[in-house]
């Protein structure tokens, strides 16, 4: 028999306050900051849902590794367990460690990327897109049409439009498109999984072209769990299993070990191709550090070695998986409009759909983080025009779609946590239609969100 209840599969064992404000206080704090949630100060902030990235809370096993941390310069013995910890998931012949994922990023599109380089994706997330754009090349996004549409119930909306990447390989060609990333799960799409069915799909798609196929692998372990509950034929295999078949499809990938490989840093990027990986290699030397750890310390990859066990335990993904949805599910029951199905990391609300009298560049997102931080100290983070609007040649479009992510960190906040954000939520949504608009008063670019300020029109 099984219970309806589906407990954190872990008791706790070292904890952290957290500090109660009024509603005055976080109205002040707010403005201090320019009524940007990324410039609080995080002792301001109640439950923070920011991001999922980095701050998780590591395992018993994992604080043991850290003492086991091996801090030579050349060779150490935590690469090698680091080492093996990956290629047991990811079997590329070669491992590059970096300090996060976007380093990743940044050394190998500096080696593929360029002027009239195409890079194809489901979902660029905001770093990678920077990345590809900082070099001159163009990031195009390629996500089927329900990955588009907030209500869509299709179970595996991050999947790649096939057509659209095999009309835009047929048009450009290898030459113009150095690699075709896949970003399992689509972070900027919802957090939605990709099936293995599209995985070989997309496989196909680039062998006939002859281009390559890279993994931007976050949240792997949240994807393989979507595949072995929703996809026919996958409920009785390993998650482990159901991995190293979706890295035996691809060439290579990058890596934020901040997310399912559970540490508070790291990242690594993984190829076959020795000659990529040595003018990568040649990159990562001069910008993170020697090839056996990268921008890491000795310690950080014994967490990570670690972590990436724990990652893909069953129980921790069942829990990891229903404590997102039990959040959804619950904002769902009470009328708020949030991104269907439930995504693996967070909960989008439709921020678009919520505050449908605010015009997409007045920034309906924005509005609606701001008033869950200053109703309830919950901080979200905007996924939408102020995210995606401003283009490369300075001009504004609104972006596909206006949402609030509330991202779960894991292992870190109870059901009771959870049920205080739902109420939180409520309380804002009931208020929705006399939030006002935004606008910016300064930028840096690209990636304005995290510095920006706004004031409220008024
Ligand atoms: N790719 C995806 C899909 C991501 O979600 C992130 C980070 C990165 C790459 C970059 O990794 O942060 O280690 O440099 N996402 C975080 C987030 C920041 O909040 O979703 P990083």
């Amino acid at each position: 028999m099984t219970f309806r209840t589906i407990i954190e599969p872990f008791r706790i064992h070292s904890v952290e306050p957290l500090r109660m404000t009024t509603p005055g206080e976080r109205r002040a704090a707010l403005d201090a900051a320019g009524h940007n949630l990324f410039s609080l100060r995080a002792e301001d902030v109640l439950i923070d849902l920011l991001t999922d990235s980095g701050t998780g809370a590591m395992s018993r096993d994992q604080w043991a590794g850290i003492q086991r941390g091996d801090e030579s310069y050349a060779g150490s013995p935590s690469w090698f367990r680091f080492l093996e910890s990956v290629q047991d998931l990811f079997p590329f012949g070669h491992v590059i460690p970096t300090h996060q994922g976007r380093a990743a990023e940044k050394i190998l599109f500096s080696v593929l990327g360029g002027p009239g380089r195409i890079v194809p994706n489901n979902t660029h997330f905001d770093t990678t897109r920077a990345n590809v754009e900082l070099t001159g090349a163009t990031a195009v996004d390629l996500v089927i049409p329900e990955g588009r549409d907030p209500s869509s119930l299709h179970p595996f909306k991050g999947n790649m439009d096939l057509d659209a990447l095999d009309a835009l390989l047929t048009e450009h060609g290898a030459e113009e498109v150095p690699v075709v990333f896949v970003t399992i799960t689509n972070n900027s799409g919802g957090g939605q999984p990709v099936s293995l069915e599209n995985l070989h799909g997309v496989r196909a798609v680039c062998d006939r072209h002859g281009v390559s196929l890279f993994l931007d692998a976050c949240r792997f372990a949240e994807n393989a769990w979507f595949i072995r509950e929703r996809e026919p034929g996958q409920a009785d295999r390993d998650v482990a299993d159901i991995v190293r078949e979706m890295a035996s499809l691809a060439d290579g990938m990058t890596m934020s070990a901040k997310k399912d490989p559970l540490g508070n840093i790291g990242g690594w990027l993984a190829m076959d191709d020795a000659e990529l990986a040595e003018r990568c290699r040649t990159i990562l030397v001069i910008t993170e550090g020697f090839p056996t750890y990268g921008g890491l310390a000795g310690r950080d990859l014994e967490a990570l070695a670690q972590g990436l066990r724990e990652a893909v335990q069953h129980d921790y993904l069942r829990y990891r998986i229903r404590s997102t949805a039990y959040l959804g599910d619950a904002l769902l029951a009470a009328g708020i409009p949030v991104v269907q199905p439930i995504g693996g990391h967070a909960v989008y609300l439709d921020a678009g759909r919520l505050l449908a009298h605010l015009d997409p560049l007045e920034f309906p997102g924005q509005s609606l983080a701001a008033a869950l931080y200053t109703e309830g100290g919950v901080r979200g983070c905007e996924i939408g025009s102020v995210m995606f609007g401003l283009q490369p040649d300075g001009s504004e479009r609104p972006a596909a779609m206006e949402l609030v992510r509330l991202a779960i960190p894991r292992r870190t906040y109870t059901q009771s946590h959870i049920d205080y954000v739902i109420e939180v939520c409520e309380r804002v949504a009931a208020g929705a239609a006399d939030l006002p608009g935004y606008r910016i008063t300064s930028e840096p670019r690209p990636l304005r969100h995290f510095t920006a300020t706004y004031e409220p029109i008024t």
